[in-house]
């Protein structure tokens, strides 16, 4: 097996300042990396945080860069070995242009990253999909494990309206076509739902998924199966399939299968005295259950659930987000 660093030290990560991206950029700092970040605003204070990493004064050097704009996507992209490509719209609200807002960054922006990729010569391109990239499939027979096999049914998606699976999964599927069709070599990880502490000062969208239940303001949710992952997990995984030279193609990392209704009744015993948690569970349209064994045989491992959900927890409350 290869060892870390031979595929270069030098990597870019595009959007830099998200959740995952933030944690990602973390990790490569402490094994030695030179980081080329992308942001859209390096004056916002919602990228304040990056450059107070450690190592970052040496080590880290921020683009500004949109990902409809190829030349800024090229110029972050330059002298780089490796791309870890993060960036995508993680809409936390209905989107009123969708075409626009999701689909068009997610793709398009898929497509210059990998466009100057080869342009630069980049040895191995790693993209964050989604399990949303292949979960989506009301037809799933119930009981069947899932594996990398399966896509999303984008029809359904769009039926739906379910813009970002949608945009999750035409994007992925052009970045293994376009590695296929120039020679690029690139790995897809599709990751669950993220949870964990958060580098960022600003709360992104799968971390409310845990504050609107401890607060009390989520009314309902479908009781169906969350294969949680926690971002740090996640952030060891990214790093994992860009260093082991035999890693190709998909890889889900999805660490623990849990219904919702389970994961309520945790948090209660866990934190009795937050709120009444008065949620009404509803009957989820389909269920799928996933697995990473792919990942695993790779050599990836992840903490135990309660272990995000503390360690989650208490950064909440420590930064303020679970205060109404
Ligand atoms: N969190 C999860 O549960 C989860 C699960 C599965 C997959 N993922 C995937 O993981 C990746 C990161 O998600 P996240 O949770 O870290 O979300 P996030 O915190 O919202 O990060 C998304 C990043 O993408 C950037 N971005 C969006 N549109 C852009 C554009 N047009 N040009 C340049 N940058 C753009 C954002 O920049 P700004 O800061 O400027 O908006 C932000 O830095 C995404 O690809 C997402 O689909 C996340």
């Amino acid at each position: 097996m290869e060892q870390a660093g031979e595929k270069g030290r030098k990597v870019c990560v595009t959007g830099a300042g998200g959740y995952v991206a933030s944690w990602l950029i973390k990790l490569l700092l402490a094994n030695g990396y030179q980081v080329h970040g992308t942001v859209r605003d390096p004056s916002n204070e919602r990228n304040s945080h990056l450059m107070k990493l450690d190592k970052a004064s040496e080590n880290l050097r921020l683009f500004k860069v949109e990902l409809l704009d190829y030349d800024s996507v090229l110029a972050a992209i330059a002298g780089c070995q490796g791309v870890f490509h993060v960036a995508s719209p993680v809409p936390a609200t209905k989107v009123s242009n969708p075409e626009e807002e999701v689909i068009a960054p997610a793709v398009t922006g898929t497509l210059n990253v990998l466009n100057a990729c080869s342009a630069v010569g980049v040895k191995r391109v790693v993209v964050v999909s989604s399990v949303a990239a292949l979960a989506i499939k009301p037809q799933w027979p119930e009981g069947q494990v899932m594996d990398e096999g399966s896509w999303s049914d984008k029809e359904y998606c769009q039926i739906t309206e379910n813009w970002y699976c949608l945009s999750k999964t035409m994007a992925e599927a052009e970045a293994l076509e376009y590695a296929e069709k120039h020679r690029l070599d690139v790995v897809t990880v599709c990751p669950s739902l993220v949870i964990g502490p958060m580098q960022q000062p600003t709360v992104n969208a799968s971390s409310l998924f845990l504050i609107t239940i401890l607060r009390g303001i989520r009314e309902s949710m479908e009781d169906r199966i969350h294969h949680i992952v926690d971002v740090r997990d996640l952030a060891d995984a990214l790093l994992l399939t860009y260093e082991t030279t035999e890693a190709s193609g998909r890889y889900i990392c999805a660490s623990h299968p849990i219904k919702a209704h389970d994961l309520v009744d945790m948090l209660k015993k866990m934190y009795p005295d937050n709120n009444d948690y008065r949620i009404k569970f509803t009957e989820p349209d389909f269920v799928y259950v996933l697995t990473s064994e792919k990942l695993k045989k790779l050599g990836w491992r992840c903490r135990p659930l309660e272990e995000s959900l503390v360690d989650s927890v208490e950064f909440y409350k420590e930064a303020g987000h679970l205060e109404n």
